[in-house]
């Protein structure tokens, strides 16, 4: 039994994630939609006071973002990294915002060519903050040029072609780089050394999500008990992104069925409905869980056998999905691979295996 211990010093969060956003029940899609983004949008905060949880990243950014408004000098380049929806856009904004800076937002797949990047840059002006989404996706040549930015705030840039082309050098204002990815796996070495400052940003504790849901029902105008938020937290995957939107159609249900005060009853009563897991699994998270314990019966298996298993592939398994089910001990990494853990069963409404 002794193998289905986990370390809690272990650090579980080490991978990485990507792209999409997944929900939990019938209601709540598995991308993200134009509501959501309406809802990210409205429901962001601005400020770090109004950034909740993640204290260790909060604290520590209070302080540099002090310190550099102090000696009137930009702050070093940032990345944040971690699972989607936890708030890594919005940090990113609250940085700029904290700074008094002004925010120029891109993604690594929308930089095609030296020239898109050399255009940004070159329109920066002084303190400006620039973010860039997805940034392990940039190309090669795109992070060939970012480098000199980063480190010495010039750009070489080739003009002409043949014998006839030369290369010349331009200062490029004195700028933050705010880079966010879900795969930090996936960023090259060079590129991940020319960040200052680097922050994962790990899953919200229930009391951290109840805070961030309360504060979304007022800003939403949804009456909402604590007790009320605390369920919604719950059931939550430790992401706000997925607490906000589970908190709009708990108010849609209490609007038709509780004249719009949301009770616990209340809020019981539409995650039932809306066959919102307990544990706020993914359809995903439940796939994987389901191959671990019947195709597998919780023997363990290698990361590549489950992502064929699934219809996934590798890394988005192990950077997205994996931290999760570690994180609530539905599954345990051994020597031999990934392993459903007796609480998987149980989850599942299984019987573990004689053998477990
Ligand atoms: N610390 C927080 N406090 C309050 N609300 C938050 C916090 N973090 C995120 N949110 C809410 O969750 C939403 C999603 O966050 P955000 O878009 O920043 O996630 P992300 O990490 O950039 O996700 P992705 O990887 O999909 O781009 C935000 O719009 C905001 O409403
Ligand atoms: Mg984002």
């Amino acid at each position: 039994m002794a193998t289905w211990e986990i370390d809690p010093k272990e650090d579980l969060f080490d991978g990485a994630g990507h792209g999409s956003d997944r929900g939990a029940g019938r209601s709540v899609t598995p991308e993200l939609t134009a509501e959501d983004i309406d809802v990210d949008r409205t429901l962001r905060p601005l400020t770090l006071d109004q950034y909740q949880g993640q204290e260790r990243v909060r604290e520590s950014m209070r302080v540099l973002i002090e310190a550099a408004r102090a000696r009137h000098e930009p702050l070093d380049h940032v990345l944040l990294s971690g699972p989607p929806g936890l708030g890594k856009t919005t940090l990113a904004a609250v940085i700029a915002n904290e700074l008094g800076s002004r925010i120029k937002t891109t993604s690594g797949p929308a930089i095609e060519r030296t020239g898109d990047l050399a255009a940004i840059l070159t329109n920066l002006e002084a303190g400006d903050v620039l973010f860039i989404d997805e940034i392990h996706r940039l190309s090669h040549a795109v992070e060939e040029v970012l480098y000199p930015a980063m480190e010495d705030f010039v750009l070489d840039i080739v003009i002409g072609k043949g014998p006839a082309a030369r290369s010349i050098r331009l200062d490029v204002p004195r700028f933050t780089l705010v880079g966010a990815t879900t795969r930090t796996g996936l960023l090259t070495g060079p590129l991940r050394d020319r960040f200052g400052i680097s922050f994962r940003l790990d899953y919200y504790s229930v009391d951290e999500l109840a805070g961030i849901v309360l504060r979304s029902a007022s800003i939403l105008g949804v009456d909402m008990t604590p007790e009320a938020a605390v369920e919604v937290a719950g059931r939550s995957r430790g992401t706000p992104r997925l607490a906000n939107r589970i908190l709009k159609r708990v108010r849609d249900y209490a609007q038709v069925k509780a004249d719009g005060h949301v009770t616990r009853q209340v809020a019981t009563d539409a995650l039932t409905f809306f066959e919102i897991d307990e544990l706020g699994l993914d359809w995903m998270d439940k796939k994987i869980l389901a191959a671990l314990t019947g195709t597998f019966r919780g023997r363990p298996v290698g990361l590549t056998t489950i992502a064929s298993a699934v219809g996934e592939d590798p890394s988005s398994l192990e950077d997205v999905y994996e931290p999760y089910l570690l994180q609530r001990g539905l599954i345990v990494r051994t020597p031999q691979g990934r392993q459903a853990t007796p609480r998987a069963f149980e989850h599942l409404g299984m019987e573990p295996p004689a053998s477990a």
